[in-house]
């Protein structure tokens, strides 16, 4: 559970770095709440291993969020039941932001956005 009364000190998600080394590391110096790298909900539910390796976090890292992205409701969904069946994931964030062309081409991330109904 975080303690939202306590205005804890999140790492932010940063695709390409917040891995688990770099995770491990903030955490030590007071991080109160990690979250992993963007994470595709397709290749979630594909569970290929590189994306499984990205899932995995340090016994440090509670609470320890991991954020997906993706634009089929299905999947988002499978992803998300594949992410409640892990121990040690303590929230899941479902990216809508993200403005980078691969992302977007693909209606996950900012482009979510364009279709709010
Ligand atoms: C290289 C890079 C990668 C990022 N990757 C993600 C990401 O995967 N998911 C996300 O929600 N935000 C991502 N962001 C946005 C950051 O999490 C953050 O919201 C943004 O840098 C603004 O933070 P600031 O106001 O502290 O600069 C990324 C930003 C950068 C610079």
């Amino acid at each position: 559970m975080i303690d939202f009364s306590k205005k804890p000190l999140f790492l932010a998600p940063l695709a390409g770095f917040s891995d688990l080394p770099l995770r491990s590391v903030v955490k030590q110096f007071g991080c109160d709440v990690t979250v992993s790298e963007m994470i595709s909900a397709n290749a979630l539910v594909y569970e290929g291993s590189k994306t499984l390796e990205m899932l995995k976090k340090s016994p440090l890292e509670t609470p320890y969020i991991v954020q997906i992205a993706g634009s089929d409701a299905d999947i988002v969904k499978k992803a998300v039941e594949i992410l409640n069946g892990i121990e040690g994931i303590d929230g899941i964030d479902l990216n809508c932001g993200c403005p980078v062309p691969k992302v977007v081409k693909q209606s996950a991330g900012s482009a979510l956005l364009k279709d709010i109904s």
